[in-house]
């Protein structure tokens, strides 16, 4: 990425398809996705909610069959289809959170500061106040404090997820991804993770698929519907969940769809 614009979306989605092989998954999605606030992806599975967050730092490319076909995705202003884009640099501002949490086979504070060792930080306490920040910043510094040093493996399955976060927010990313972040936790290491989503959006743009309606209301200021690989509606979340405009986005949120 080369400079910041003056763009207010963080995100912006420009007519997007997007295929793998021949079968196209995305049709013509357009979108602003605001910065420092929460965007919820909602929609029935196989709709596309992965295939449109995973364009945004461009993880898809890594399908040998997935394709762009049309379109454009710009961050902070800058398209990332551009040539020049260097990708593990567009991975660090788009920084990406999985279903699964997955922690490396290291200590907790290795988890951590794992990104800032491969950018070339040594100094032990820059890295110290790092890993200390983001830990804090994942609300896990109080849990972890005292056993920075030993296997990541040994945290709750909702610590995990949460270390994964603190991972992602130390090399300082400007979005942060989630895909069905507390599918995989009970409904208290949920909680915990929709507290710290809500906390998050002080620095940091989220985007957030969830099949949770309850989550999308809890914690997103925006929600997007999503069909058959169609944008069907998009709006603040209030007004998706109270007032939607189209029936297919009343009928899913109702529970009577299909
Ligand atoms: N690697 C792939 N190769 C081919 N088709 C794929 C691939 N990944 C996803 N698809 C297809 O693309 C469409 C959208 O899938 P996607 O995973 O984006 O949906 P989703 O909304 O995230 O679903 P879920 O809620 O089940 O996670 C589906 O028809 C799916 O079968
Ligand atoms: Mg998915």
């Amino acid at each position: 990425m080369v400079s910041e614009s003056t763009e207010t979306a963080a995100v912006r989605i420009e007519n997007l398809r997007f295929a793998y092989g021949e079968k196209q998954v995305l049709h013509d999605v357009t979108m602003d996705i605001p910065a420092r606030q929460v965007t919820a992806f909602i929609g029935p599975s196989g709709c596309g909610k992965s295939t449109l967050i995973r364009c945004i730092n461009r993880i898809n490319d890594r399908i040998p069959s997935a394709r762009v076909t049309q379109g454009s995705i710009l961050v902070h202003g800058i398209d990332i289809h551009r040539p020049d884009i260097h990708l593990q640099e567009l991975r660090r501002r788009v920084g990406m959170v999985f279903q699964k949490y997955n922690p490396f086979a290291k200590s907790i504070y290795e988890n951590v500061v794992y990104g800032l060792r491969i950018a070339g930080v040594k100094k032990k306490s820059d890295l110290d106040a790092a890993a200390e920040n983001a830990l804090r910043s994942a609300a896990l510094w109080d849990e972890v404090k005292d056993r920075l040093h030993t296997s990541a493996f040994g945290l709750s399955g909702g610590q995990q997820q949460r270390l994964c976060i603190a991972r992602v927010i130390a090399t300082e990313p400007d979005i942060v991804l989630m895909d069905e972040p507390c599918a995989a936790l009970d409904p208290l290491a949920t909680l915990k993770i929709e507290e710290l989503i809500t906390s998050l959006k002080e620095k940091f743009t989220i985007v957030i698929v969830t099949h949770n309606m309850s989550q999308a209301t809890r914690c997103s200021d925006r929600t997007a519907f999503m069909y058959l690989g169609n944008l069907v509606e998009y709006g603040p979340t209030m007004q998706i969940f109270e007032k939607p405009r189209e029936k297919q986005t009343e009928a899913y949120i109702t529970g009577s769809f299909g």
